[in-house]
């Protein structure tokens, strides 16, 4: 599909082709260090969901190979959407995960999560786990979390990566090495501060019910639930 020019582009976006899609499946497969990672992401993500009000329609986007299908498809009766802007990913994820998950899919979409081109309202949640860390624009996140609130037709579930921990730290120090060293900072994953992120969420009209942390003051990951006003 070509790409609306109009949109935010961000070159991340760029690196998700069939062999990419391949190796992302396999990389959360391959060592115990990436499979508890999965795990304790996924309970995180599982948390969020219940403070969001067990939402018995969600659109996983970006859905990448279908990391949280199985999770998201523990309630018998939701209908999960799945849409991410590399069809490559999707076709993966189609590929690898078992029938029983897959035959779960109410739909699944190749679209830009800046315009999904989805109908207003569409689902009781958007679910989007692991794109607004590679962000870098604020005008771009609330850009973002604008569309998410308008196919949302109750609450918005968001990771990414905050300050006030030891990971954060970390980065900045690792950030700050490649500064000396004479590299460019890399703005291909960013921590953003919470206090500047939760003024984007007001930015875009969605109010904070609360959030779930992948580890507390240790770890960066963590998952803000939000809610559309009524209108
Ligand atoms: C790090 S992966 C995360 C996938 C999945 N949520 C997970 O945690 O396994 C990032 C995904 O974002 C997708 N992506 C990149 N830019 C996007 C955009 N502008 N709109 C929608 N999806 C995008 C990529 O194709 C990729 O599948």
């Amino acid at each position: 599909m070509k790409e609306d020019s109009r949109l935010p582009h961000y070159e991340f976006s760029d690196k998700y082709d069939p062999k990419h899609a391949k190796q992302y499946f396999e990389k959360h497969h391959a060592s115990l260090g990436d499979r508890f990672i999965t795990w304790r992401e996924t309970a995180m993500v599982r948390e969020a969901l219940v403070m969001a009000g067990r939402p018995s329609t969600v659109l996983d986007l970006p859905c990448g190979t279908g990391r949280f299908w199985a999770m998201l498809a523990e309630e018998p009766n939701r209908r999960i959407y799945a849409a991410d802007n590399s069809q490559a990913m999707i076709d993966e994820g189609l590929r690898m995960r078992p029938p029983a998950v897959t035959s779960r899919l109410a739909g699944t979409y190749q679209c830009s999560a800046f315009a999904t081109g989805l109908p207003d309202k569409f689902v009781q949640c958007v679910c989007s786990i692991r794109l607004m860390h590679h962000i870098e624009k604020s005008e771009d996140r609330i850009l973002m979390l604008k569309e998410f609130a308008r196919v949302s037709a109750d609450t918005v579930i968001v990771t990414l990566w905050v300050d006030g921990n030891l990971g954060a730290w970390q980065r900045a120090r690792l950030e700050e090495r490649r500064r000396s060293a004479g590299k460019t900072a890399s703005v291909n994953r960013l921590v953003i501060p919470r206090a500047q992120f939760e003024r984007e969420v007001a930015a875009a009209g969605l109010q904070i019910v609360g959030h779930v942390d992948f580890l507390k003051r240790i770890d960066k990951k963590r998952a803000y639930v939000l809610r559309v006003p009524r209108s």
